[in-house]
């Protein structure tokens, strides 16, 4: 076994490309490799991956593995031994991107843009009442990373902003919400709701028939978590009943949405195909050589998995 570190690459060439001068320059102590063929298995202590490959076992001296995405739910965990590390991406344009997403989501639906939209096809030229900044409450499902940075981006327009999590969060300018016990009155509260949630067992489906009945009358709701969060038919049901009005969805189930779905000619809904957000090589390249030196020198590495809570 050499002494040097391998980190092995398993992504595209085209970031690849972008990555080995990266590690060149930034992180010369540690040998950067896409070709799995062309190491001693002994010698991989980082793996990046979009999920976890077959013969990972070969890897015994693994300590970490890393998420090309922001998800880690991609990854069935169940062959990851608990002794390696397992790291979400979380890097500027992946940030970056998920704020202009939520930010021009979230104007679209309160600038009634479906409905323009609808307006539109049938040559119909007619105001809509519209509703000021204020008047307009945006509740977030998550209040980690991503939906912190989106709710920075929101402040200057003057949403009142609240956010809901699992546990309690204490954001600046954002009325938390967290807990079961907190659901009812964050979902009374919005009438924008942005699901950025983490896919786990507690999140699937967590879109359904009765969170949306708990939503006021004319609610709309941005999707950018995962798509199995969403129960599609429940969605459908309550925009047709006028109890939603609108929705803009980055991801479904399954993905591509099928030929045919009715999601794709609903008028009130707005598809983009896991657009979102998409990890930048260049700065992602930079989190993850910052995250090697913060394992290599003991110190706690940013977006390591709590592999028991599943993000
Ligand atoms: C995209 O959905 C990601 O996980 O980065």
């Amino acid at each position: 076994m050499s002494v040097r570190p391998v980190f092995l690459f398993n992504s595209t060439q085209e970031r690849a490309a972008v990555f080995a001068p990266a590690f060149a320059a930034d992180l010369p102590e540690v040998d950067f490799v896409t070709d799995a063929a062309a190491v001693e298995a002994d010698d991989v202590r980082y793996l990046l991956t979009w999920t976890i490959p077959q013969d990972l076992a070969r890897y015994r001296n693994l300590e970490v593995v890393f998420s090309i995405g922001a998800g880690v739910d991609q990854f069935d965990t169940v062959g990851l031994s608990p002794r390696v590390a397992l790291v979400r991406m979380v890097e500027d344009g992946i940030i970056r991107m998920m704020q202009e997403y939520v930010a021009l989501a979230v104007l679209a639906l309160h600038r009634d843009l479906p409905a323009y939209r609808a307006q539109q096809e049938a040559e119909v030229w007619r105001a809509l009442p519209p509703r000021q900044a204020e008047e307009r409450r945006v509740g977030f499902l998550g209040q980690g990373m991503l939906a912190q940075a989106a709710m920075e981006r929101l402040k200057p327009f003057g949403f009142p902003l609240a956010g809901w999590s699992r546990s309690a969060r204490s954001l600046e300018g954002v009325e938390s919400f967290h807990g079961a016990d907190g659901l009812g009155a964050f979902l009374a509260r919005t009438d924008i709701l942005v699901c950025l949630l983490p896919l786990t067992d507690e999140t699937r489906g967590i879109l359904d028939a009765d969170l949306f009945a708990r939503l006021p009358q004319g609610a709309a709701l941005v999707h950018a978590g995962r798509g199995p969060q969403l129960d599609a038919s429940a969605l459908l049901a309550a925009l047709d009943a006028k109890h939603l009005s609108a929705a803009m969805l980055d991801v479904t189930d399954p993905e591509p949405l099928p030929a045919g779905h009715p999601l794709w000619r609903h008028p009130q809904v707005i598809v983009t195909p896991h657009v979102a957000s998409v990890t930048q090589a260049g700065t992602a390249a930079r989190a993850v050589i910052d995250n090697i030196r913060r394992h290599r020198s003991g110190e706690p590495m940013i977006g390591l998995v709590d592999r028991a809570r599943g993000y």
